[in-house]
């Protein structure tokens, strides 16, 4: 029984400022749900990987920002603990190269993101080597934590694909060291620009609402946002609808939301009754995050005692992890 499980629930997140609303609905709030069914679990800010883009500097002071952001969203430190990964620097560059080892140079060019990063790139034959070992330094990190399931994106099914044949061929040659992590896909839900065409994305700001908004901006923002014509029910109308169902979770609401919609499609003027809606239950949900941020960030070493908990359950999974490896492969 050596492949036990230590962390029921793991999973990385980018340190990257300026959230987007599409950010947390899409991303951080499946996570806080999952964390609400009461798993054991364990996230991380994944700054080494984000070395791919940034610099150490860079990347490391998003990180406290970055958990700022989810502790405001509602990731609670009590039924979740949190680490940025280099407190464990270590552990993750030596297991990266154990398992870069047990790796083919042809299993990771096929991979799709670096395919897709590769052909976007005006010049690829200046891209770094650490964006080629991107799924192996995940595998190191989720097998390090010796994790049962790891919620992510579509996006990152690849990956996990890499880390889930890594971990069998590991175990097939040197016996059962590493439990094999399920993939939990989470479903994204899409939030388009508020200019109509395309998903909220920070690239283009005018159709995006960021987290750090201010709220008057934010209602201007959505009252000039597009509209569909009476009766006509638009990808972009359906976008404001879950938006407004998202942030706000009273089932009175939800009603109000139904029958302003169905007026709409009767053919009444109703686009701006539901707009002022839209604009109220965003600006709220804002208006909370904030100042529960505000409340987050006023005493540093509140963020400095959960990172420190969660630095050392995360380096004691994986110093004991390392320990199973170094032994199995004498
Ligand atoms: N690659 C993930 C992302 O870009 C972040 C990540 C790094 C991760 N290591 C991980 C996610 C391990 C889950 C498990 O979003």
């Amino acid at each position: 029984m050596k492949a036990e499980y230590k962390v029921e629930l793991y999973t990385g997140i980018r340190p990257t400022g300026d959230l987007t609303i599409a950010n947390y609905i899409g991303a951080v709030k499946p996570l806080v749900e999952l964390q609400k069914q009461g798993a054991k679990s364990l996230v991380f800010v994944a700054d080494m990987h984000s070395l791919t883009d940034n610099e150490p500097a860079v990347a490391n002071k998003f990180c406290r920002e970055v958990v700022a952001d989810y502790l405001a969203l509602g990731l609670d430190p009590n039924k979740t603990n949190i680490y940025i990964q280099s407190s464990i620097a270590y552990q993750v560059s030596y297991m990266t190269m154990l398992l870069a080892r047990h790796t083919s140079v042809s299993e990771l060019l096929r991979v799709p993101t670096l395919k897709d990063k590769l052909k976007n790139t005006e010049h690829p034959e200046t891209a770094n080597a650490l964006l080629f070992l991107y799924p192996v330094m995940m595998a190191a990190d989720i097998l390090l934590q010796r994790a049962k399931s790891v919620p992510v994106g579509e996006d990152q099914l690849a990956h996990m694909e890499v880390v889930r044949r890594l971990a069998r061929d590991f175990n097939a040659r040197y016996g059962d060291v590493f439990p094999i992590p399920a993939v939990q896909q989470v479903k994204s839900l899409r939030i388009l620009s508020l200019k109509g065409t395309g998903k909220m994305s920070k690239s283009v700001p005018g159709g995006a609402i960021f987290l750090t908004d201010d709220l008057a901006k934010v209602a201007k923002k959505i009252k000039s946002a597009e509209t569909a014509t009476e009766g006509v029910m638009t990808d972009s109308l359906q976008s404001h609808i879950t938006l407004a169902k998202e942030l706000c979770g009273d089932p009175a609401v939800h009603l109000n939301i139904d029958s302003i919609i169905s007026e709409h499609l009767e053919g009444k003027q109703v686009m701006g009754v539901f707009k002022d809606l839209l604009a109220t239950i965003v600006v709220d949900f804002l208006r909370q995050f904030q100042t529960r941020r505000a409340e987050i960030v006023k005493d540093p070493s509140y963020i400095d005692s959960i990172l420190k908990e969660g630095a050392s359950v995360a380096l004691a999974n994986a110093e004991s992890t390392l320990d199973l490896v170094r032994s199995s492969m004498k």
